[in-house]
């Protein structure tokens, strides 16, 4: 044994010590940043992560402080489906985020650990990213509650309806963890295990989630590809979907590009702003069950006001709307041309349709077919968002 050796065994024996002796073992895992644990010898390279040009989808606004990196994505995707984030380490974020149902869960009201239902329907992450305006402090959540991807994604860790767990147990989860440590120092450059934090988890998983972008679907290649067609259906559809936005004289407006949209953000078919499209019959702003946007904002006129959510992969997501109230599209369709229920601010585009109220049967149909060519299943095998831990060696390489 060459004298070096014999030192570093000695090191190691001595750390040892101070492990066993820390008395924060239990909160915050065994290691204190000053002691090193071999992690700064890993090499720390990020790679900044190309995002594919996609059908139709701008450039995704970015914020400045969490940059998206090869190593940050890798991470945040064995953190997305990591089941020691949930208490009994019994669910994942992908448990009501599945990738074959565009990042949704199938049922009404999400189920967290012990069964417990939850109080909303999971929502889409396809595309997640383009929710993010930098000038906006409403952009995720039905109710608008965070600003940024980075917030939202510490949320579901301690909400007692989901994973019902604390960032201090993660975190000293992580710092444990047999993998973790290397991959946190190769995503963000930490030293010790001990600078393993709730806040570097929470960039890697948004990291992962802004590369869950696609536009693939019969829509895309009918607007972009220009070698496919629209069924007669879909085209009546279509055209009802659009109405007047783009100023075209039309005898029938359906009004659902308004808001589903094309003013802000046609690729995404999502505005993301928050409107009452009339799910619930108010008297006055103090009537509504859920209050959405005005339970975070406080402002009564919000009440009653939920994210406009994008219709792409509107066929995989059912069912429908910030409860789940609706099963299928055709319930949802029967909804918007009955007018929706009378409160005080529910949105003018519904409110005073002209046309949306005597839409035909048929007409409904055609709009559903539209719908459906949003559906975009090119993904549901894209191995960079699968499940890691259903691979025989989730560790690989
Ligand atoms: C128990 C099921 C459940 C789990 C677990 C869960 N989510 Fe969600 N997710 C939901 C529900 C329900 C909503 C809508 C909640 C609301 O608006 O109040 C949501 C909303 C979101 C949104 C906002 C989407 C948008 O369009 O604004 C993001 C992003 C998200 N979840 C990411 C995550 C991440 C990351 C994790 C893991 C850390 C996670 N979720 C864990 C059910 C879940
Ligand atoms: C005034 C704006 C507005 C108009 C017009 C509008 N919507 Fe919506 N839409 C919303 C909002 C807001 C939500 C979310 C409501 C909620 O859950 O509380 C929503 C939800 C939906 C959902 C459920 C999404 C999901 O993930 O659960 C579907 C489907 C839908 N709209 C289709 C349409 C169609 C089709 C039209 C045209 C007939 C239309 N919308 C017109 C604002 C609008």
């Amino acid at each position: 044994m060459n004298r070096p050796t014999r030192f570093t065994l000695f090191l190691f024996a001595a750390v040892g010590v101070i492990i066993a002796c820390d008395p924060k073992d239990d909160i915050l895992g065994p290691l204190s940043p000053t002691v090193s644990d071999g992690l700064d010898s890993i090499e720390y390279n990020p790679q900044a992560y190309q995002f594919p040009p996609i059908n139709g989808l701008p450039t995704m606004q970015i914020p400045a402080s969490n940059p998206v990196t090869v190593q940050g994505v890798k991470l945040g995707r064995y953190l997305f489906y990591e089941k020691i984030l949930s208490i009994d380490s019994s669910i994942s974020c992908g448990s009501c985020h599945r990738q074959d149902k565009a990042f949704t869960d199938g049922v009404p009201k999400s189920i967290g650990v012990d069964g417990t239902i939850g109080t909303r329907n999971s929502m889409s992450l396809i595309n997640i990213g383009y929710s993010w305006r930098p000038n906006n402090a409403h952009n995720f959540m039905w109710d608008g509650k965070f600003r940024d991807l980075e917030d939202q994604v510490l949320a579901p860790v301690e909400n007692p309806l989901e994973m019902k767990n604390n960032w201090e147990e993660v975190e000293r989860r992580l710092r444990n963890h047999e993998h973790y440590p290397a991959l946190f120092r190769k995503a963000f450059g930490i030293n010790s295990k001990a600078e393993i934090t709730k806040e570097l988890a929470a960039k890697a998983m948004s990291q992962f989630m802004r590369t869950l972008n696609s536009a693939d679907s019969k829509y895309d290649s009918v607007e972009w590809r220009a070698f496919n067609y629209f069924s007669e259906e879909q085209q009546r559809g279509y055209e009802l979907f659009l109405g007047d936005v783009n100023g075209a004289a039309v005898t029938k407006d359906a009004e659902c590009a308004h808001c589903h949209s094309f003013s802000r953000n046609f690729a995404t078919f999502a505005r993301n702003n928050y409107s009452n499209n009339g799910l619930d019959s108010a008297q006055s702003f103090n009537d509504f069950i859920d209050k959405g946007l005005g339970g975070v904002t406080a402002v009564p006129t919000d009440n009653g006001r939920f994210k406009e959510v994008t219709l792409r992969n509107i066929g995989l997501t059912a069912p429908y709307m910030h409860d789940g109230r609706f099963t299928t599209l055709d319930e949802v369709l029967d909804h918007y041309i009955s007018g929706g229920h009378p409160s005080p601010n529910i949105a003018n585009e519904l409110a005073s349709a002209p046309t949306l109220r005597t839409l035909s049967a048929s007409e409904k149909s055609d709009i559903i077919a539209f719908l459906n060519t949003l559906t975009d299943t090119s993904y549901f095998t894209k191995e960079e968002w699968t499940d890691p831990f259903l691979l025989l060696d989730p560790w690989a390489e």
